[in-house]
């Protein structure tokens, strides 16, 4: 027997821009079904990172004390980027007058599940979206199993992807699950939890000739990290005396606070943005649209700010019958996504060192390097784009 639900907007995919969507539809008094194959305790325990962008916090803030963004979170007004050994800061305050806040992700995760499940919405885990079926009609359908196995359907006026990157929904708007911009990196990020103080009060980024590091933290107790490393590496292939030596080479000047390592995972690097963001009834946003290496720290932040365009889309187009926004949705939202795939590949290409770097290279690379941290406009590019684009840029 097929259960079948009605909804104006089906979200497939209970990450922060599925359930940030919910939440800005519901206070405009659209009504939403939000699904995902995961657990709760899957969702709010998976390790992600950390950074939010002022205008990221500033839109959480509008949830009320919902959000912990900026209650739990801590401000920074800067990061470090190293490298021959000394350390550069870029003053975000002082170059372009906005912050960042460190703020986990299943932090945000934990507070817009919670206020979705107060608010008695609907959100189902561990359904699976099989498909999604009539994206070209005004009455889209995600074929799903729900958490016992059993057939549900869920009908809507509006189907949305946010499913990440293994995206269901991204077949139907593209015709493929892989039709995309798509590049990939010779190398891995190796990141690890352990139990320590930080070492450092603001991030560093190090770039070293045994390549990069990002020291970065998660709380007063537990700090997160990450060296370069080739996308094939075991994790298990090293003991944690290992990972400290090679942490600690690639971070010259600062002595790493050591403590127990209680995490490791590799992390592969990839740049992709769907051919399309939208086929009739049917949208994709954050990492079923695109996906970005980490080292710009834009992953959720870009995803954040395409809920912020879809919303307004599907307020236009379910209170008030104008689809203008909805037909604008993919190119507003890729001017965006395409500034950050640069930003993104570009620190990328800044500070890690490619396994086949010549000397001219290493040398041009500083010189880029130096490009930035010694001239104001160097120091604010970063920053700018660091902190996050304004909402309509
Ligand atoms: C993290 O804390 O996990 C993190 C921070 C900054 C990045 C990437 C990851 O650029």
């Amino acid at each position: 027997m097929t259960t079948t639900v009605r909804t104006r907007v089906a979200i497939v995919g209970a990450g922060p821009a599925g359930l940030l969507l919910s939440h800005l539809l519901d206070r405009a008094g659209i009504g939403s079904v939000v699904v995902d194959q995961r657990s709760r305790d899957d969702i709010e325990s998976t390790i992600r990172a950390g950074i939010l962008e002022q205008g990221t916090v500033e839109l959480l803030d509008t949830l009320g004390p919902v959000s912990r963004a900026r209650t739990a979170g801590h401000r920074h007004d800067g990061i470090e980027l190293r490298f021959e050994g000394e350390g550069h800061r870029i003053d975000f305050a002082a170059s372009v007058g906005r912050a960042v806040w460190l703020y986990p992700q299943h932090e945000v995760l934990k507070d817009l599940i919670a206020a979705r499940l107060d608010r008695g919405q609907d959100l189902r885990f561990g359904v699976t979206a099989e498909r999604i079926d009539d994206a070209g009609t005004d009455r889209p359908r995600v074929i799903a199993r729900d958490a016992d196995g059993q057939p549900l359907e869920i009908e809507a006026d509006v189907v949305v992807g946010s499913d990440g990157s293994r995206s269901v929904a991204r077949a139907t708007v593209t015709g493929s699950s892989k039709g995309g911009y798509f590049r990939e990196y010779p190398f891995a990020w190796f990141g690890i939890l352990c139990e320590a103080p930080p070492s450092s009060e603001e991030l560093i980024y190090s770039n070293s000739p045994d390549g990069f590091a990002l020291v970065s933290q998660r709380s007063d107790t537990v700090q997160r990290m990450y060296f370069q490393c080739d996308p094939d590496t075991d994790t298990a292939a090293y003991s944690e005396a290992q990972l400290w030596d090679e942490l600690q080479k690639r971070v010259p000047g600062t002595e790493l606070k050591q403590g127990p390592i209680f995490q490791r995972d590799v992390l592969r690097f990839r740049s992709f943005v769907a051919h399309e963001l939208r086929r009739g009834r049917v949208a994709l946003v954050g990492d079923a649209a695109h996906t970005v290496p980490p080292t710009g720290a834009k992953g959720m932040n870009l995803a954040i700010a395409d809920v912020r365009l879809l919303a307004a889309a599907l307020e236009a187009l379910l209170l008030e019958d104008d689809e203008r926004l909805l037909d604008a949705y993919p190119a507003t939202a890729s001017r965006r996504i395409w500034k950050a795939q640069h930003f993104s590949w570009w620190m990328t290409s800044l500070l890690h060192v490619a396994p086949d770097a010549t000397d001219f290279d290493r040398r041009r690379q500083i010189g880029e390097l130096r490009t930035v941290v010694e001239s104001e406009h160097g120091r604010a590019y970063l920053a700018e784009a660091y902190c996050g684009w304004p909402s309509d840029a």
